[in-house]
């Protein structure tokens, strides 16, 4: 069984990559944390917890809500016109009994990576500042953590916030340079592997096709919350019907690490500058800059990583 620790800023592909993990067998989801950023925090957990009601998991998942604002500066606002207003594409899913901890996230994570230590994958959708919170608060989970997969950031892909940088990462630099100078087992998730993979509405009607009984409200919910973030990539990115998979990838490789090639540098993320603040810097020099290690992925098989997301319902 593998325990993994999901941090979401839950919009819609937040919300498949959770519900993913939920469905995936062989994966146990410890909790979720959730921060700013396509949504607040608490609009965040709040679809988390809507999410885990409609995914029914077997176990309990506790959700904590965390950040609403990077650790430098302010929170720009949620991006209704992304992730619509509520963050999963407008899409009205049924209440939760279940209602979030008192616990913030950057507790909910030290007491959970202390409960598993080494057998905690750590994965982040959304900005690192909840994982920044928990390492400078106890920074002896570190040896504790078995690793650390995000989604974020970009080597040679172009941004999606600026000509070099991608939104997570962008959202909080000086959290994300905290986290890579941690000395943790990190792996990247970044633009280079999640513009390469694509839901199509072909995908769609297959899940709708092939969805277990019990996955069916599954899969007419992302079947609605897929109308607003292509509406968004049709306009953003000229995507016919169809849209990049972030979040849902990074659980994946999380989960089978064999979908994606890895190069490792020593990598740093940039915290000044106009165009290129939140920018990776990996260093593939002879003689490179003192940091540790990043493994980054630079290539993922598609097929198989958008068959093996939509496996899990059917
Ligand atoms: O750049 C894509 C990332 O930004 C995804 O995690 C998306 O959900 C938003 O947080
Ligand atoms: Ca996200």
């Amino acid at each position: 069984m593998q325990n993994i620790l999901i941090d979401a800023d839950t919009g819609i592909d937040d919300s498949i990559a959770i519900l993913f993990a939920l469905k995936q067998p062989g994966v146990r989801v410890v909790g979720v944390t959730t921060g700013c950023g396509n949504t607040s925090a608490a609009q965040a957990a709040e679809n988390t917890l809507r999410l885990i009601h409609l995914a029914q998991p077997p176990y309990n998942v506790p959700v904590a809500i965390g950040a609403n604002a990077p650790l430098v500066g302010q929170w720009d606002g949620p991006v209704p016109h992304i992730h619509g207003n509520n963050g999963i594409g407008d899409v009205e899913l049924p209440v939760s009994p279940q209602k979030p901890l008192a616990e913030p996230a950057c507790d909910l994570i030290i007491r959970m990576v202390r409960k598993h230590p080494h057998q905690l994958t750590l994965v982040t959708l959304g900005r690192m500042t909840n994982l920044a919170l928990a390492l400078e608060k106890a920074p002896d989970i570190v040896p504790l953590v078995k690793n650390v997969v995000f989604m974020g950031g970009t080597l040679h892909h172009p941004g999606n916030v600026s000509p070099v940088c991608e939104a997570n990462l962008a959202g909080d630099p000086e959290a994300a340079d905290l986290v890579f100078r941690a000395g943790l087992d990190l792996t990247m998730v970044g633009l280079d592997v999640t513009m390469q993979v694509r839901l199509t509405a072909h995908h769609l009607d297959m899940l709708e096709k092939y969805a277990r009984e019990e996955n069916r409200p599954i899969a007419a919910y992302i079947r609605q919350a897929m109308k607003v973030y292509y509406q968004f990539n049709r306009l953003q990115n000229n995507c016919l019907d169809h849209c990049p998979v972030h979040d849902p990838l990074a659980v994946l490789a999380a989960v089978d690490p064999s979908l994606v090639t890895i190069r490792r540098a020593p990598a740093r993320v940039e915290c000044g500058g106009t165009f290129c603040r939140g920018m990776v810097v990996a260093d593939f020099r002879e003689h490179p800059i003192d940091a540790p290690y990043l493994s980054i992925c630079t290539e993922v098989d598609a097929r198989k990583a958008v068959e093996k997301l939509i496996t899990a319902f059917t």
